[in-house]
């Protein structure tokens, strides 16, 4: 058994995952084309999260193992993730490190209700003791403290923002490094330098939604 399939998580995440998919974010009544607007604006991810804070937006079930078999096999020990939401990719990259035999998480969350609920979550899985939520725009709460070595980043906060948290980050990322962006076609700037010949990664699409990159070097 892993922590991920044994009790109390695996039940917890069954209930989460089933609550995300009964209230889903086309109930937040955007038009499709307001919402597209916010998702690719640099300064309108604050009102789309604020119109989505009641919403889990998580990633997929598939893209939840994904984080866990990453991050088991990568024998990650530092983890960063921007955009918390409820917690459910938390859960997945908190119980790998447990199954690590330990390790850090930092997350960022700027949704102080979402932040309750991803505590609430990361505690009835027992997972609480291995992350720690930064509270506020990961703009500035990632711009500091960051561990030495960073082994594993998630990506799925603001699509427009991806390029400027990778700035943040990437100093730190241990050659090797892997870095899963949900959704990154929402951000063709991230892609483009991702994938770019001689940009320090090694990148393809992973599944429909998910850019998988390697730091090189
Ligand atoms: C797609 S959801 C994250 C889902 C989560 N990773 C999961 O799988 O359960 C994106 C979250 O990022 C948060 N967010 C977006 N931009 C942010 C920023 N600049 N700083 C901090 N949080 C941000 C939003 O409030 C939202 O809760």
């Amino acid at each position: 058994m892993t922590t991920l399939t044994a009790a109390p998580l695996a039940l917890l995440l069954d209930r989460l995952f089933a609550e995300a998919d009964a209230k889903r974010p086309e109930l937040a009544g955007l038009p499709a084309e307001e919402l597209q607007a916010l998702m690719h604006s640099k300064t309108g991810y604050l009102e789309l999260y604020s119109r989505l804070k009641d919403f889990a937006l998580p990633v997929s079930r598939e893209t939840g193992r994904l984080l866990y078999l990453l991050a088991r096999s990568s024998q990650a020990t530092t983890i960063v993730e921007f955009g918390t939401s409820f917690g459910l990719s938390t859960l997945h990259l908190a119980a790998a490190l447990r199954d690590n035999g330990g390790g850090r998480l930092i997350t960022s969350e700027f949704e102080p209700s979402k932040v309750n609920i991803a505590r609430q979550n990361l505690s009835a899985g027992g997972l609480a003791d291995l992350v720690e939520i930064r509270v506020g725009d990961a703009l500035q709460t990632l711009s500091n403290d960051l561990p030495e070595q960073i082994d594993l980043v998630l990506l799925d906060g603001a699509k427009p923002l991806y390029p400027a948290i990778l700035d943040l980050l990437q100093s730190r990322f241990k050659p090797g490094a892997l870095i899963v962006a949900d959704n990154a076609d929402h951000s063709p700037e991230y892609l483009a330098r991702v994938r770019s010949a001689g940009g320090g990664y090694v990148s393809l699409p992973f599944a429909d939604d998910v850019e998988l990159s390697m730091r090189v070097g």
